[in-house]
């Protein structure tokens, strides 16, 4: 089976969200490995587009109808949400505000799950 470069990418950064998860109090190493995460995951959507025959697979195969990219999409955009919402809460967590600590690691448990579907779903749509 050919696995493609980006999901090896992306599962790389998936390995070291989970170091950077389990290490919060490790703050440099936790806030550069979650930032660059977000870069790479903006980044992507634009390296795809110039890199894939996106308007032969989602027009002229149909593939616009199929709910696996829907569903693709749907969650992509729950976890951009979700990183709206981490920055949000680090920056009250870092001014001393307590639940804003809670929510911040409730939404993380939240992000890992989302981001993995995110990874598999996007597996599934390149092979
Ligand atoms: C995107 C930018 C993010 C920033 C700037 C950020 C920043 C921070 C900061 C400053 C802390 C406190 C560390 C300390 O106590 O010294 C923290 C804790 C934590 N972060 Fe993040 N974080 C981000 C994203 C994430 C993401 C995506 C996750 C989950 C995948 C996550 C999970 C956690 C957890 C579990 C804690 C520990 C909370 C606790 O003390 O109970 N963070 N983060």
């Amino acid at each position: 089976m050919h696995i493609p470069g980006t999901f090896v990418a992306a599962g790389f950064t998936y390995v070291m969200m989970v170091a950077a998860y389990k290490m919060p109090h490790r703050r440099k190493f936790h806030i550069s490995v979650m930032a660059s995460a977000l870069l790479f995951d903006l980044s992507l959507p634009f390296y795809l587009y110039s890199h894939r025959h996106w308007w032969h697979r989602l027009i002229e195969q149909q593939e616009i109808f199929s709910s696996l990219v829907w569903m693709h999409a749907g969650i992509l955009l729950m976890m951009y949400g979700l990183y709206g919402a981490q920055i949000y809460t680090a920056l009250k967590l870092t001014k001393g505000d307590p639940e804003a600590r809670a929510s911040h690691r409730s939404q993380g448990k939240v992000m890992l799950i989302v981001r993995l579907f995110v990874i598999l779903t996007g597996m599934l749509l390149a092979s």
